[in-house]
């Protein structure tokens, strides 16, 4: 039950960085000043509603999971958590908040793209490290099977 939760919760988050991530990307190349605003929007409402609490299911459900399971991958998960869960709330909540804000007010300045820039590169930084999270988990679970050296050829 503990399980399916943080699958859930751990997939769900990691869409939501991804969905925001694409979307900003292809919008801010290719979309209208409207269009960017519009993004903006939507990432923080129902965006930031989703990923939040997503993210905090995850990482609580994770350390609830890692009392009855110990070892090497469980600990490179825990120690990548605490910089998923800052880049998530001391860079992309505050970086949604304000764009959205200048989106919304047409102030497409430097200040404006230098945030769309820090938000970029967190939101890369975290979807690496939760997809390395993603990846041991199922390594723990054994649905992703480790990779064994390929047979030399004699
Ligand atoms: C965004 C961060 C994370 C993501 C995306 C994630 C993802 C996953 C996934 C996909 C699984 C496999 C579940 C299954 O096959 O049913 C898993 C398992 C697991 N995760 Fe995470 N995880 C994250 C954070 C954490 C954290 C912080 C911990 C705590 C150390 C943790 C501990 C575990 C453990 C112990 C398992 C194995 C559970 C078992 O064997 O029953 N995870 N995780």
């Amino acid at each position: 039950m503990l399980r399916k939760l943080h699958l859930l919760a751990g997939l769900l988050a990691t869409l939501a960085i991804a969905t925001f991530f694409t979307a900003t990307l292809l919008v801010e190349l290719f979309g209208s000043h409207a269009a960017i605003a519009g993004i903006k929007h939507l990432i923080v409402f129902p965006g930031l509603f989703i990923l939040v609490p997503a993210l905090a299911l995850t990482g609580g459900s994770g350390f609830a999971l890692s009392k009855t399971r110990q070892g090497r991958l469980v600990e490179a998960k825990m120690k990548r958590m605490p910089f998923i869960a800052a880049n998530g709330l001391l860079v992309l909540l505050p970086a949604a908040i304000y764009l959205n804000q200048w989106a919304a007010q047409g102030a497409f300045d430097s200040r404006f793209y230098l945030v769309q820039a820090a938000e970029l590169l967190a939101g890369a930084t975290n979807l690496l490290l939760m997809g390395l999270n993603m990846r041991d988990g199922l390594r723990l679970t054994g649905r992703l099977r480790i990779n064994k050296a390929a047979p030399v050829a004699r």
